[in-house]
């Protein structure tokens, strides 16, 4: 792996100050931060052969689509899904997530019917299915947590019947780190023949995803939480789903014919890609795909590891910190409470001295409702922060509980 150094030095925002102290930043879960590659490709693209894609019969359009393309098969190779065609392209995991609930729920929703997801979901992976379940009379079903932060494997075996049609389910829980036993919930469903949506948004980033391996029948993602830009989205969908389900936009690209009369759809997965799409976020996620390559999906996932253990330690030994999601297999974020200090106060303490945290309900009230909470302070890690890092933070913390003593 690259030497720590060098990984920060490709990422040029590391390096600036907040209110005169080095930047700290442990608020990847919300967004990770870009390197030079991806933001010199999206500048390329702008500044030498931005055009429509598969629009023009012209030198940049040709480029823009071909360009656009290869990003598509990029990602079909970086999740390992079968074909190019089950790759659509969206604004991001929240827009994958709606698309699925709308198209599918059009299609196979019926009354009474009932979708199943869990108490750690993000609200972006609850909302789109309640909302069809008001539309189509169905009902969502959620597997309960246990005080650790856990799904309850039985409890969602008890859930799963003829009505169901759909599991979906995080991969990662944003809120408290969790990583779900998503492989054994997809064998479970499709025991029954349940196809499972699997919410990528904060697994991607962290280690190794293979739909094929997972057997996942949809498995959605946001560009910018894995290094690349705001504003795209991918959608994987078996090709057996996105050929039976409807288009959930109509415009330009997606068609094949129009007229008056009848229009009929183009081929997958145009049919879901209607409208100019953000085709420079396209090719620069294809850029932070290869930049994470390059440092190794292993390597990432096992520095982040050590970047959890070492966090998890040093904030423990802080008197009257409690740390909500205690389990071994998480990925790098720490959800806590100071004992009688709010969190907005944490935050905002810790955002003057240079550290960036969330705090929150982090889009995921029902989460905070089982612990009955608020919120909580979340740290979110990835590779290139530092142990030293961690060492603010805890210096940080330790001010926030002085301060208010
Ligand atoms: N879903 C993002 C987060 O967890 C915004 O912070």
């Amino acid at each position: 792996m690259k030497e720590i150094s060098d990984i920060r030095k490709d990422f040029p925002i590391l390096s600036r100050k907040v209110y005169d102290k080095p930047l700290v930043y442990f608020d990847n879960g919300a967004t990770t931060q870009k390197p030079r590659c991806v933001i010199d490709t999206v500048d390329e693209v702008l500044t030498t052969y931005n055009s429509n894609i598969h629009r023009g019969i012209h030198a940049l359009s040709d480029k823009a689509s071909e360009e656009y393309e290869k990003a598509r098969e990029e990602v079909r190779a970086f999740i390992n899904a079968g074909k190019t065609e089950e790759i659509v392209f969206t604004s991001g995991t929240t827009g994958s997530i709606n698309a699925v609930a709308f198209s599918f729920g059009e299609r196979y929703i019926g009354r009474d019917d009932e979708i199943i997801v869990s108490n750690l979901e993000h609200h972006a992976n609850i909302v789109p299915w309640q909302m069809m379940c008001e539309r189509k009379n169905a009902k969502l079903r959620v597997i309960p947590i246990n005080d650790n932060g856990e799904v309850l494997f039985d409890e969602y075996l008890k859930l799963l019947s003829k009505k169901t049609k759909l599991v979906a389910i995080t991969q990662a829980s944003n809120a408290l780190g969790t990583i779900l036993p998503v492989k054994e919930i997809i064998r479970a469903a499709h025991s029954m023949n349940i196809p499972v949506l699997v919410d990528g948004a904060q697994g991607i980033q962290h280690g190794i995803v293979d739909v094929s391996d997972l057997d996942a029948d949809f498995y959605v993602f946001s560009g910018h939480k894995i290094y690349g830009p705001t504003g795209i989205g991918v959608l994987y969908g078996k090709e057996k789903w996105l050929t039976e389900m409807p288009p959930y936009q109509g415009g330009g690209d997606m068609v094949e014919n129009v007229t008056f009369e009848k229009t009929t759809y183009n081929v997958l997965p145009f049919k879901f890609e209607a409208g100019t799409m953000n085709f420079p976020a396209a090719i620069g996620l294809a850029a932070a795909l290869r930049y994470v390559t390059l440092i190794g999906r292993e390597n990432i996932r096992e520095r982040e590891n050590e970047l959890l253990q070492y966090a998890t330690s040093r904030l423990l030994q802080i008197d009257g910190l409690k740390i909500y999601g205690n389990i071994e297999d998480k990925i790098s974020i720490i959800s806590f409470l100071l004992k009688d200090i709010h969190m907005y106060d944490t935050g905002m303490i810790l955002d003057k001295l240079g550290v960036a945290v969330r705090t929150g309900t982090h889009c995921a009230q029902p989460v905070m409702d089982r612990f009955g909470i608020s919120g909580t302070v979340r740290v979110s890690m990835c590779f290139y922060n530092t142990k030293e890092e961690i060492d603010v933070l805890a210096a940080g913390i330790e001010k926030v509980k002085s301060m208010f003593a």
